[in-house]
């Protein structure tokens, strides 16, 4: 794979190019094919329509603005309450359980879910040799990762590595590779979520997992009265104050509304060729306080 790339600018003041330039690689031609700006197609942004051609740019603009702010803003808008999520959805996988796992985590952001993937390895299977490659379209993104997993042990060890692609097409990334496919809160963002999920299919090894934690409908009336009130008000509040960047925290917001229902969205996962268990609540999908989050798992037969 190809060493970095025009489009990850590095701040020389933040840090030191040459260490960055080791680890965090651009894989290039790997963003979906050209816009066609005649396709006449549109999406959702967060509540507004827009042309499909137009959406990887407005989401690339949200996450180059939060990125230095968003693992404080993870804690303040969830009370913390997205590190439990993760925790549980990483645990819920066992990595390191069957012998050493090669791991891909897509939209991996800041690493969140690649650091307790290793750190689930090591802990529970003394394993030091699962790796975890860690993809994110976000160049800015990946580089708050990058700087984060220097204060680890993983730094610098052939367990992580930090690589910037499309989710919808990750073309420098061979079929059948991995042993787990993992997407936190970050399929909600691509164009096309069968793209990301054939994409998926592809790169895992046959009997490979897919799992995804994505924000989800909420079943109860009343918590779903709570949780919007909460949602649409407090979040792009705390944009505002903490980030100063009240529109991408709408967008987040937004964003999570626009997201199929957990059934539409265990449709999708087989319709793309994986094993679910039954169509509800605790076969297909384990939902995170009471659908706040939900996690969903599929197999490759
Ligand atoms: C809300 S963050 C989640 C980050 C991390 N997984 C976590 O749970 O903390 C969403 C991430 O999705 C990334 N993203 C959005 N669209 C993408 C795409 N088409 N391909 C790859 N990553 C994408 C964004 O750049 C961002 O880093």
């Amino acid at each position: 794979m190809q060493t970095v790339s025009r489009s990850v600018r590095l701040s020389a003041r933040r840090t030191r190019p040459s260490a960055l330039l080791t680890r965090l690689n651009h894989t290039q031609n790997s963003a979906a094919p050209p816009p066609n700006p005649d396709s006449g197609r549109t999406t959702s942004f967060g509540f507004k329509t827009v042309p499909e051609e137009s959406k990887e740019t407005l989401v690339k603009n949200v996450f180059d603005s939060v990125a230095s702010s968003y693992d404080l803003m993870n804690d303040a808008t969830s009370f913390g309450v997205h590190r439990l999520w993760k925790d549980s959805f990483v645990s819920g996988l066992r990595p390191g359980r069957r012998g050493p796992a090669k791991c891909i985590d897509v939209a991996g952001g800041t690493g969140d879910i690649a650091l307790r993937i290793l750190d689930h390895a090591r802990e529970t299977y003394a394993d030091r040799e699962t790796t975890v490659e860690v993809v994110d379209i976000n160049g800015e993104m990946l580089k708050e990762g990058f700087r984060r997993f220097k204060k680890t042990m993983y730094h610098n060890t052939p367990q992580v590595s930090f690589h910037e692609a499309n989710a919808q097409a990750l073309t420098k990334f061979e079929d059948n590779t991995y042993d787990l496919y993992t997407i936190a809160f970050g399929i909600r963002n691509c164009t096309s979520i069968p793209d990301v999920l054939k994409e998926a299919h592809r790169v895992l090894k046959p009997g490979g997992t897919f799992a995804c934690l994505e924000f989800s409908k909420v079943t109860n009336p009343l918590l779903s009265t709570l949780y919007d009130q909460y949602s649409f008000s407090m979040i792009p509040l705390m944009g505002t104050i903490l980030a100063g960047d009240r529109d991408s925290y709408q967008y987040l917001v937004e964003s999570i509304r626009k997201f199929p229902t957990q059934e539409d969205f265990s449709q999708m996962i087989r319709d793309a060729g994986f094993a679910t268990g039954a169509p509800h609540e605790g076969g297909a999908w384990t939902d995170q306080w009471g659908g706040i989050a939900c996690i969903h798992k599929g197999v490759k037969l």
